[in-house]
């Protein structure tokens, strides 16, 4: 006989457990960045704008989609529309694509805090990272051996996540509750460091000089759309497995804007840290802002160490502060990527937690190796680049068609509004039905334009097609096989 389906302890675990997803990696090292290079305090404007026309509305439909199908993204879609179930495997498949590489940069962190302890990365931290960490090939064609210590580190990254999601949504609910508030704290002493160092005050003018020029530039708003989708981890099939867990009576719309409000106020605060250390950087090396900033990796274990290594007193322990922070960011954004997954085979075959748990974890260390490998971050930019471009958006949109003209936007606002304590308007059906939907074809059209005439990054052409349209091409084979075996299939 099936056992009832688990619920979160209370209220608050699940709205943790949605903000832990949503703060990640990203927070840190993406949003300073897209804000400053898009208008610094100007940018806040379609930021905002984004997050109250797409990122809560998103949040809102992948909530109650999860709560009254009681399922993963796979039910969640069949519930609202039979055949559609494989818009939400493809959801969770590019979830599982996105932890692959996401513990891999996780497995870099767990370095870099031994590493952080005598300072490893002496004078050039960039030699280090590219020649002695990553030990990097001479082109993506070269895999080369793997590398033993980030290896180390993978493995580590999914123990903890297979430990975590072991026990259900319990456990990840016990398990959020230090996970979240842990990098928040991380992130306080960071600033507080930052904003007492000498140059301070140049990388927060740079951070935050308004620049209104910039928001009459479409791509302006394009990015702040696709930086709150990303963010938001929202198209990614984790928050209608989280909501799935939800009693029937659970609010939908404030726990939307909670939640939506504490991701983009932390990426907001993660600006300060990281701009009072670049301009402290810039301070010392006597050039402008300009001249340091970095994103990505490069920002982290390149430009970050160089600014820990040159910190009056302390050094080690805010390096270790700062990747510690990175790991707990990242570790709760990866097992809910899992959980994804996770949750829509076991309501889709029946089978039990703990195996299918057990199988991904197994399964996503081993695909995980290619990243490990002198070789492995050619193929995380090109893999990254190419999930994050066609995979979030496409569902997203998905999403928006689904239930704004399928189903009827009126009529889900009105499931929404019938357990919620703020009730939703008219302004949410012209977002779900035509504001985001005419965006995210946009960003989609675009992004398909471009990566079609260009390939991405200096990378040959065999690389995009096979790390980025193959891989993509594939998913969508895989997601429509797996929505024909599995439809209208849902195991109580
Ligand atoms: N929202 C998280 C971050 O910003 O790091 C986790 C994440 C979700 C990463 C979705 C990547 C992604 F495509």
């Amino acid at each position: 006989m099936a056992l009832p389906r688990e619920h979160w302890a209370s209220r608050t675990s699940f709205i943790m457990a949605a903000v832990g997803s949503a703060i990640g990696l990203g927070n840190v090292w993406r949003f300073p960045y897209v804000a400053y290079a898009n208008g610094g305090g100007a940018f806040l404007i379609p930021y905002f704008f984004a997050l109250f026309t797409c990122g809560i509305p998103l949040l809102m439909v992948e909530y109650m989609m999860g709560k009254r199908a009681r399922g993963g993204a796979p039910q969640a879609f069949e519930a609202v529309r039979p055949f559609m179930s494989w818009a939400g495997w493809l959801a969770c498949i590019f979830a599982f694509v996105i932890t692959t590489y996401y513990c891999c940069i996780m497995a870099w962190s767990w370095d870099y805090v031994w590493y952080s302890f005598k300072l490893s990365w002496s004078a050039d931290a960039s030699v280090f990272f590219n020649e002695q960490v990553l030990n990097k090939s001479i082109g993506v064609g070269t895999l080369g051996a793997i590398q033993s210590h980030i290896l180390i580190g993978l493995i580590l990254t999914w123990l903890a996540i297979l430990a975590i999601l072991w026990k259900g949504i319990g456990a990840v609910g016990k398990v959020v509750m230090v996970t979240v508030p842990l990098p928040v704290l991380c992130l306080v002493i960071l600033a507080i460091r930052g904003l007492t160092l000498p140059g301070a005050a140049a990388g927060m003018t740079y951070y935050l000089q308004p620049d209104f020029a910039k928001l009459a530039d479409a791509r302006v708003w394009l990015a702040a759309y696709g930086q709150i989708l990303f963010s938001l981890s929202l198209g990614m099939g984790i928050l209608q497995a989280y909501a799935s867990y939800l009693p029937k009576d659970a609010d939908i719309s404030n726990n939307a804007f909670m939640t939506g409000l504490t991701n983009c106020g932390f990426s907001f605060f993660a600006g300060f840290a990281v701009f009072s250390a670049l301009g402290f950087l810039a301070y010392l090396e006597g050039v402008p802002v300009a001249d340091v900033v970095k994103a990505g990796p490069d920002l982290a274990f390149v430009t970050y160490p160089t600014i820990i290594s040159q910190l009056p007193f302390w050094a080690s322990f805010f390096g270790v502060v700062f990747f510690i922070m990175l790991l707990t960011l990242g570790i709760d954004s990866a097992f809910s990527l899992v959980e994804s997954f996770a949750t829509s085979i076991k309501d889709a075959t029946g089978m039990r937690h703990t195996k299918v748990v057990l199988w991904l974890c197994i399964i996503g260390a081993v695909m995980g190796i290619i990243y490990t490998t002198r070789g492995g971050l050619y193929w995380l930019d090109i893999v990254d680049k190419y999930a994050s471009d066609y995979g979030l958006v496409t569902i997203a949109l998905a999403e928006c068609i689904v239930i704004g003209w399928i189903f009827g936007a009126s009529k889900f606002r009105k499931e929404i509004n019938d357990t919620s304590e703020i009730r939703i308007g008219f302004w949410w059906d012209v977002c779900i039905k035509f504001l985001t939907p005419a965006i995210l074809i946009f960003i989609l059209v675009k992004s398909i334009i471009t990566n079609i005439l260009e390939p991405y990054g200096d990378y040959p052409l065999w690389a995009n097609v096979l790390g980025g349209w193959g891989m993509v091409g594939l998913l969508i084979i895989v997601s429509i096989l797996l929505g024909i075996k599995y439809n209208c299939r849902r195991v109580e």
